[in-house]
């Protein structure tokens, strides 16, 4: 018999994403659902995941061990957000309302708001005030279903104040049940008080952000923004050959607000991902899926920034490009920290199944952060991470859309949120195993 400390069982669906590498092309729909599901874990990590009846045959559960009925329910992999800007503070909302009143995003920027705007609020802020406003945020994270996120830095845009980003996030990382992998972005924009000599800014993230980052072990990843207006792809190609050398893995901004050339550089130089890409191109689509990069979509930006071009989602899949999607979470672009309000977007704007979203949002987010040996699916021998959802089966997800179907989060065997709250020391709280 397999012993088990926590077991769910008779989910109307259990929908595993199991898989030994990222999905792509006709694969990336097949996501395992398995009727009247049940999933066990001992230690935090799952020994079984089949239906009831092998359930009942092969299983035992241990005598302090809790079994959660769900019925009626839906199972999957906790969300892996794969590209989130976390570490910031303050909020943008007076730039919101200036869009709607007809501003654009660039002249926000070039009037010294946009990322200009945060990385004040980011550099006047202390490091446990950045640990205080990402804690609520990871809450309101892991309360819609993730529980594994990438966090990027670059709103600091100097040594000391990109460092701090990344010390709050390791501090999160720490003290919060949600994993983080954090990715440095000190080339996000050429601070204002340096946009006179773009030079000197470039040598220092190639030449002090990106080595002592890698030193203090406070990146796993490094990013760059190739865009007009940020960064070129000669010098996005210096900041990630530099972080290549430090043994960082690389992430691109790529093609959101044009054709950049970001993609191409990301696959010439086999990042782990290009991102947004909105405007890529037909070479830049072949280059992705020769080089397997992971295209991550932010159909949120997309909608908030109210933008009418979709990125080519199907010509991607249909090139073989592994797809993840992400929230792109930061305070100017896209202010959700839920994957479930981005998972409707893609679906009707892509025309992606729900399927199709649900592999895209769990294990290839996985794979494209290097941690897809142990999340993004349910398989035996990785991390119990699981969300119960209160629908019938998958579809609903991105069909009733608006509302957190979110009941219960397992974090490594866990329960870290029960009847949709957080789960800790307070009424109603009740130790799991
Ligand atoms: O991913 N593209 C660049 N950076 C962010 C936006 C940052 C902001 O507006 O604060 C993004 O959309
Ligand atoms: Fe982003």
């Amino acid at each position: 018999m397999i012993e088990a400390d926590l077991a769910v069982v008779d989910a109307a669906e259990l929908v595993t994403v199991a898989g030994p590498a990222p999905k792509r092309g006709p694969g990336l729909r097949e996501i395992g659902v398995i009727e009247r599901g049940c999933l066990a874990a001992r230690d935090g990590a799952i020994v079984f995941a089949g239906d009831e009846r092998e359930y009942r045959r092969r299983v035992r559960l241990i005598r302090s061990g809790v079994e959660i009925d769900a019925t009626g329910r839906t199972v999957l992999p906790g969300f892996v957000d794969s590209h989130t800007h976390l570490p910031f503070a303050g909020s943008r909302e007076g730039e919101f309302v200036d869009r709607l009143n007809g501003a654009t995003y660039e002249e926000i920027t070039a009037r010294g708001g946009g990322i200009h705007a945060t990385v004040r609020a980011t550099r006047a802020a202390s490091l446990e005030g950045l640990i205080e406003q990402g804690k609520r945020r990871l809450n309101r994270m892991l309360l819609h279903g993730t529980t594994s996120a990438e966090a990027k830095s670059g709103y600091g845009l100097s040594l000391e104040d990109e460092l701090k980003q990344l010390r709050a996030v390791r501090a999160l990382d720490a003290l919060h049940p949600i994993d983080l992998v954090p990715t440095l972005l000190g080339a996000h924009l050429v601070p204002a008080e340096r946009q006179s000599d773009r030079e000197s800014y470039v040598r220092e993230v190639t030449g002090r952000m990106i080595p002592e980052a890698a030193r203090q072990g406070l990146a796993r990843f490094c990013d760059v923004f190739v865009e007009e207006g940020a960064f070129t792809p000669e010098e996005g190609e210096r900041v990630l050959r530099a972080a290549g050398e430090r043994g960082l893995g690389l992430r691109v901004h790529a093609e959101q607000r044009g054709a950049s050339g970001g993609a191409l550089l990301a696959a010439r130089l086999r990042a782990a991902s290009a991102d947004h890409l909105e405007h890529v191109t037909e070479a830049g689509i072949r280059a992705l899926a020769a080089s397997g990069t992971t295209a991550i979509l932010l159909p949120g930006a997309a909608f908030f920034l109210r933008e009418t071009r979709d990125a080519p989602a199907r010509r991607l899949i249909d090139a073989g490009v592994p797809l993840a999607l992400a929230t792109d979470f930061n305070p100017g672009t896209c202010p959700t920290e839920a994957m479930t309000a981005v998972l409707p977007i893609a679906c009707l704007r892509y025309g992606l199944d729900p399927a199709e979203a649900i592999a895209a949002a769990t294990l290839n987010a996985a794979h494209s952060l290097g941690i897809g040996s142990r999340a993004g699916s349910l398989e035996v021998g990785k991390a119990a991470d699981a969300q119960i959802l209160d629908v019938p089966n998958h579809r609903h997800l991105a069909y009733h859309f608006g509302v957190n179907h979110c009941r219960t989060v397992i974090k490594r065997g866990r329960v870290v949120v029960e009847d949709g709250r957080l789960a800790g020391p307070g009424p109603g709280y009740r130790p799991a195993g």
